[in-house]
């Protein structure tokens, strides 16, 4: 491993995952590997199998350590978007969006605002990195990538105070310009440049599409009776997960007049968590990155896979709320 050595990352939300899904058996799939804390809670409780998958080579750097001695644990570098074609029918799939801590602890990760690093933010080390966004990107590009994946409501502002700016090659020299452009972070207040590192990060990684069609990708693999569990840390994302249980779930409701509901009686899943679950005061005591966690999960019925394009109508979604 390179850089700064990594803190564990410690799991979100597991044993309330674990406590909805049990009992626990079979073959499992965690998307999101990370430190392996989901996966190894799996195990633990009860899984014959999990296949882990991540995209960043630092988990599977960092699993290489302890990965002999759990044999029921395999690893897969790939997007978790690809997850039916990693393992085509499955009795449970865990998706633990985000970054891990290793991942925002390295500051050559460029993931932080409050270390100086490149301005790279890949997971997967390729693609585009966040410097090539802000750098490239035209003043309307970059406002509707804050303002659509960070919820910055002076995206405009940020997005014109960047393209005057710019070139920006480092982290603190790009959060300390949205510092000023937005104010001062007063205590106790998330840092002003919170929504925008969050908005790059899920553009340069394309967190949306891979979440959406890792959505449809569970779908696929899952068993008849297998589970689906998603963690995710904000509301957009939450709002994504919430909109594919609304139309792919039993629950009749019109969520869009363009998309067509399903009966209950021909929806691929029954949804188990009516409202999101959350951590409780025990779990944000240890753990207060576990503050803005959401868990829901749903089971698979025997319905074939929804006929619904998910990516037509999730994107569109976003935009909505501007
Ligand atoms: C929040 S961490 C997961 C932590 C894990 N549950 C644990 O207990 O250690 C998210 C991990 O998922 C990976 N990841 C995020 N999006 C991914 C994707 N689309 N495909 C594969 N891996 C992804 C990240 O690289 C990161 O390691």
């Amino acid at each position: 491993m390179t850089g700064e050595s990594a803190a564990p990352h410690i799991p979100v939300l597991l044993e309330p995952l674990l406590r909805e899904v049990a009992p626990v058996s079979g073959v499992w799939i965690d998307g999101t590997f990370g430190a392996g804390g989901y996966s190894r809670g799996l195990v633990e409780a009860g899984a014959d199998q999990v296949i882990g998958i991540d995209r960043d080579p630092l988990a599977h750097e960092m699993a290489a350590d302890w990965l002999g001695d759990w044999p029921k644990i395999s690893l897969v570098r790939d997007n978790f978007s690809n997850l039916d074609k990693v393992a085509p029918l499955v009795d449970g799939v865990v998706l633990d969006l985000g970054v891990s801590s290793m991942q925002l602890d390295q500051a050559e990760r460029g993931f932080s605002f409050m270390r100086d690093g490149p301005l790279d933010m890949r997971m997967g080390q390729e693609g585009r990195s966040a410097a090539d966004i802000v750098n490239t990107a035209t003043e309307a590009e970059l406002a509707d990538i804050l303002y659509i994946y960070g919820e910055e409501r002076q995206s405009r502002r940020v997005a014109r105070a960047i393209v005057q700016d710019r070139p920006f090659d480092r982290t603190l020299p790009l959060a300390e310009m949205i510092e000023r452009v937005l104010g001062r972070t007063k205590p106790g207040q998330a840092h002003a440049a919170t929504r925008s590192f969050q908005a790059l990060r899920i553009a340069v990684n394309g967190e949306f599409e891979a979440l959406w069609l890792g959505l449809m990708a569970a779908e696929r693999a899952l068993k008849p009776g297998g589970l689906l569990a998603v963690v995710t840390f904000h509301s957009v994302e939450d709002r994504m997960v919430k909109r594919f249980f609304q139309l792919h779930g039993d629950k009749k409701k019109q969520v869009n007049k363009y998309a067509r509901t399903l009966e209950a009686s021909e929806a691929p899943f029954e949804i188990l968590t009516r409202k999101a679950v959350g951590p409780d005061p025990d779990e944000l005591a240890r753990n207060p990155r576990a503050r803005s966690a959401k868990l829901r999960v749903a089971r698979r019925t025997d319905m074939t896979a929804a006929d619904i394009s998910g990516a037509d109508i999730a994107m569109p979604m976003l935009r909505e709320t501007k």
